[in-house]
């Protein structure tokens, strides 16, 4: 699936369509767009009301009339002709005026490590939409990869950890290409499924979905390995009453809490490790895994990763956009390719 450098290179623009954010890089102007992949729409009139941040905040506000959608579910385009209205928006009229510049536009796309040709195809039919003429698809891990610096090309093994919003993804790669990769469907979202459910059953609160976030920022208020506060307050509804409440919630207990869908996460990590070739194993303990996503950033995750395999653990310099910016390196040609068999020459 992946496209060679020689064919990114001619890409005007690289667009990440994830489960929670929609990234855009531009060939010359870099990330031009990092907005939650929401579109609020008025059902009467079926127009486009809001995107992006703004969509974002009302959800669970609106009235009948408005639907707040997400076009991207799961990593795949669900609603393509919503997919390409939000991203129309979300470019602006100045960008796409500069895109449409271009004679034979043309559009690279990052998309999940077992994406099925259904799920390419949609990618695709949405970058045409917004006019591109071509499209270059590239394996979410190898743009991660790519972005946060990892030596991919070099004969010694990295492993990445894409902590997304819908799912996460692990690979073992050497010499530019991907040895083992699993796909595991937990990410962002199942924890945030989690701490929901961690207030109904222990404090009986319902939990509005905006207060998600603050709480996991409380979480993770001294950065991700140092706890945050003790406690902090949530306001939410009663489940009984139905009345408006607010309690002091322990963020250890939450902690607690968020750490029963990571065992998945950490299954898989021992599955690539067992489907590895020894050599890339005793690489890959040396050089230790790296983690990117918006995800990776969940406070304690790196450590519980470290606890269960013993191997280092890193967190991305900007693990949240490292795919995208991978795409961008690469469209831009400050990737290198190695030429692997110097004899050939
Ligand atoms: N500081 C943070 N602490 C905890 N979680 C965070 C933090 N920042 C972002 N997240 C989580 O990261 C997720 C978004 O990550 P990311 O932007 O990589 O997702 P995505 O690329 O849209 O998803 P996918 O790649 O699965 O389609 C969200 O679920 C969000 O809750
Ligand atoms: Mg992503």
């Amino acid at each position: 699936m992946t496209a060679s450098l020689e064919q990114l290179r001619r890409c005007h623009f690289a667009v990440d369509l994830g489960a929670a954010r929609t990234r855009v890089w531009v060939r010359g102007a870099g990330l031009v767009v990092d907005q939650p992949s929401v579109a609020a729409v008025n059902t009467k009139t079926g127009a486009l009301i809001a995107v992006g941040e703004f969509a974002e905040k009302m959800k669970g506000r609106t009235p009948d009339y408005i639907r707040v959608a997400r076009p991207v579910s799961g990593g795949t385009v669900v609603d393509i002709d919503m997919a390409q209205r939000m991203l129309r928006h979300l470019l602006g009229d100045k960008v796409r005026r500069t895109l449409r510049r271009k004679p034979r536009l043309r559009a690279a796309a990052c998309t999940p490590h077992d994406a099925d040709p259904l799920a390419q195809r949609a990618t695709i039919e949405t970058l045409v939409g917004l006019g591109a003429r071509r499209v270059e698809l590239v394996d979410t891990l190898i743009a991660a990869a790519v972005g946060c610096g990892l030596p991919v090309e070099e004969p010694e093994a990295t492993m990445i950890m894409v902590c997304g919003a819908a799912a996460t993804q692990l690979a073992v790669l050497s010499l530019g290409s991907i040895v083992t990769a699993e796909r595991i469907p937990v990410g962002g979202e199942a924890v945030d499924h989690a701490i929901v459910q961690h207030l109904r059953h222990q404090h009986e609160l319902m939990l509005p979905s905006q207060a998600v976030r603050p709480l996991q920022l409380a979480l993770s208020a001294n950065g991700p390995n140092a706890p945050g506060p003790a406690l902090t307050e949530i306001h939410g509804r009663d489940v009984a009453t139905g009345l408006a409440r607010s309690v002091q919630v322990d963020t250890a207990a939450v902690r607690m809490a968020i750490e029963t869908p990571l065992t998945a996460v950490l299954d898989g990590v021992g599955k690539v490790l067992r489907s590895c070739p020894p050599d890339l194993v005793a690489d890959v303990a040396d050089r230790g895994i790296m983690m990117v996503g918006g995800s990776a950033l969940l406070p304690g995750l790196d450590q519980m990763l470290r606890q269960a395999t013993g191997v280092p653990v890193h967190i991305a310099e900007r693990p949240d956009v490292c795919a995208v910016q991978g795409l961008g390196y690469m469209l831009e040609g400050r990737i290198e390719p190695r030429i692997l068999n110097p004899l050939a020459n």
